[in-house]
């Protein structure tokens, strides 16, 4: 079954929004298989964003996803990476549609509220970045 990594970075965690987002999913269908509170070290930070190293906002984006706790999770459905891409809105939550979850919470892209994977290339590398097999639950979900 499909995979995908999601953060709920330290602007949400400061506002007290991780039930709120975790609340989405779970109504949504999918099943949370992996979480933590953690706090990214800059080595982790710049491995995370390496494809945006060398642009204009690389040391900011660095600077805040390092600056208090993230909850870091992987999310489990079909289709989950494409969807919860949908749910989580557009990166600029200026143009996010109200509904979603940056649409809703967001004003801005550097406080974008969430990150989540945008491909099961993507996912794979950074449910590995994030997490131990060990860490990792597998579970039914029958109801
Ligand atoms: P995320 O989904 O975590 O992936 C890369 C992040 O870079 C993105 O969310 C934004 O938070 C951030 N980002 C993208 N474009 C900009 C920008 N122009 N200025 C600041 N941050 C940006």
């Amino acid at each position: 079954m499909e995979q995908t990594f999601l953060m709920i970075k330290p602007d949400a965690v400061q506002r007290n929004l991780i039930g709120e987002i975790i609340a989405r999913f779970e109504r949504k269908g999918f099943k949370l298989v992996a979480a933590k509170l953690m706090t990214i070290s800059e080595p982790l930070a710049k491995q995370h964003y390496a494809e945006h190293k060398g642009k204009p906002f690389f040391n900011d984006l660095v600077s805040f996803i390092t600056s208090g706790p993230v909850f870091a999770m992987v999310w489990q459905g079909e289709n989950v990476i494409e969807s919860s891409r949908k749910m989580m809105g557009k990166t600029n939550p200026q143009e996010a549609e109200t509904g979603t979850i940056r649409g809703d919470f967001g004003i801005v892209t550097h406080r974008n509220i969430i990150h989540g994977s945008d491909s099961s290339e993507s996912a794979g590398r950074e449910i590995n970045l994030y997490f131990s097999k060990e860490e990792i639950q597998s579970y039914e979900k029958n109801v």
